[in-house]
């Protein structure tokens, strides 16, 4: 019989037992794609009496999962345990040292440290791979790594994050607030131990970071993204832009442009019709644009067991294969450092604010708008409580810097009364 591949997992929450499961159902599958087993030495967690529905009882056990990871009979460290620095950082250092090569499914680790990780498997004659971190079952590292591989790519877009997609489309369908959605989401364990990490957009930024890097040949710069999240996504914000015909999405947006690497994650408007605008739940998509290729569109499960799971086994299969990649699609020392440009596209903005109801509020808030160079497309002032009134402004074509300019007028009136929601609109 040919020569196993023998893993180490550590991590035996969703994405660990999924992994396992596919490796204990799959087994002869397994073997014949890739011509030899794929078998588990050994398996680390927290706790070790978890009764975690799978059976253990086969393999070893590492209360440490730096001892996991350098184990003589571990081939490929699997690292499932999550968190940006600690053990999961240790871990997969020292089995980069230990010659090991590392699958992993940890965006927030690899969108700080992936460059050092990367460059020292390099050294060390191993690789790092990633699926399951990026939009969890779609395959798209893969689709930009190799699919796409002759391509110079133009532009990267998506909704990924799963949790805010479900979120905004729940508050959508059901007409329910943000809070009550929120504590829905929590119920339903969407949210990230940190949920910051998903509503704050810095999940999501991560992803389309670490996409930047292979699609644009740049080191990870999630430093440099233009991040919000939807926190301050209200219903009337939705039903707003529903009337309109449009969505509201947490949208991706990574491009190289003449002054340097655009990345910019925040809720946008996109037609309500359009293929990000029909995405609903959990879901995510990425668009991929390549200079031969076109448009591609990737939908899928950007989270849970089975689809992340399926991640981490292609990354598995490809290396139980003998093929072999750099982290990033080419050699981590010939990244280039990028220099970060502010997104300057001119777009139509959806501003919703506050203003004192008293006579000649709107009026200021018009003249900032004109002394910024902002033309009105269309003006709403909505309902109103006995001392303020809600009103809806959209622009005609305008640039990020006019806006914040404008923002910062509105903010000298004296008549605004909470910060203004400022939101792109996107014709993808
Ligand atoms: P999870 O359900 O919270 O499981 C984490 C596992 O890591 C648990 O088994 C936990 O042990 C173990 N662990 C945590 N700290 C440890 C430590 N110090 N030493 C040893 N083991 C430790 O997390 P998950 O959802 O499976 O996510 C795992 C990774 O996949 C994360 O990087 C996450 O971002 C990524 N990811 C997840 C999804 C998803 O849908 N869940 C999708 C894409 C990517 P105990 O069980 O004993 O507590
Ligand atoms: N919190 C993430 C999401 C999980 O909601 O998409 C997958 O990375």
């Amino acid at each position: 019989m040919s020569t196993p591949l023998r893993l180490g997992i550590a991590g035996l929450g969703t994405v660990g037992t999924g992994v396992i499961k596919i490796i204990q159902t799959h087994a002869a599958l397994l073997t014949g794609r890739t011509g030899r087993p794929v078998t588990i030495s050994a398996v680390s967690a927290r706790t070790r009496d978890k009764d975690r529905g799978i059976d253990l009882s086969t393999y070893d056990w590492e209360d440490d999962p730096v001892a996991l990871a350098t184990r003589d009979d571990v081939d490929v460290f699997v690292e499932l345990m999550g968190g940006s620095d600690g053990p999961a950082k240790a871990a997969v250092e020292a089995a980069i040292a230990a010659g090991k090569d590392v699958v992993t499914a940890n965006k927030a680790m690899l969108a700080i440290h992936g460059q050092a990780l990367a460059e020292a498997a390099e050294a060390a004659g191993g690789v790092i791979r990633f699926e399951a971190a990026v939009t969890g079952g779609i395959p798209v590292v893969k689709a930009l790594t190799e699919g796409l591989a002759g391509n110079q790519t133009l532009r990267v877009m998506g909704v990924m994050n799963g949790t805010c997609n479900y979120i905004l489309t729940r508050m959508e369908r059901a007409g329910l607030p943000y809070e009550t959605v929120f504590e829905e989401a929590d119920k339903m364990g969407y949210l990230e131990a940190d949920p910051t990490l998903d509503v704050g957009g810095i999940d999501a930024g991560h992803k389309l970071a670490l996409l930047a890097s292979i699609a644009f040949g740049t080191r990870v710069a999630f430093d440099h993204m233009e991040l919000e999240g939807i926190e301050r996504i209200s219903i009337d914000d939705i039903r707003h832009a529903a009337d309109m015909g449009f969505r509201i999405k947490l949208l991706g947006v990574a491009q190289m442009t003449g002054r340097g690497l655009e990345q910019r994650m925040s809720p946008c408007l996109v037609p309500a019709n359009s293929p990000l605008g029909q995405l609903e739940n959990a879901m995510n998509m990425v668009v991929l644009e390549g200079d031969s290729v076109g448009q591609i569109v990737l939908q899928g499960a950007g989270a849970g067991e089975g689809p992340t799971a399926s991640a981490v086994m292609s990354d598995v299969l490809d290396i139980a294969r003998g093929f072999r990649v750099s982290t990033f699609g080419r050699p981590a020392a010939s990244l280039e450092r990028p220099v970060p440009a502010k997104a300057t596209a001119a777009a139509p903005y959806y501003l919703r604010m506050e203003l004192d109801d008293k006579p000649g509020a709107l009026a200021k808030i018009a003249t900032v708008l004109g002394e910024s160079g902002i033309s009105i497309d269309r003006m709403r002032q909505y309902g109103h409580s006995d001392t303020t009134a809600p009103v809806l402004i959209v622009t005609h074509r305008t640039t990020r810097d006019a806006l914040d300019h404008a923002l910062q007028g509105f903010a000298a009136t004296g008549v605004v009364s909470s910060a203004p929601v400022a939101i792109r609109i996107e014709t993808v």
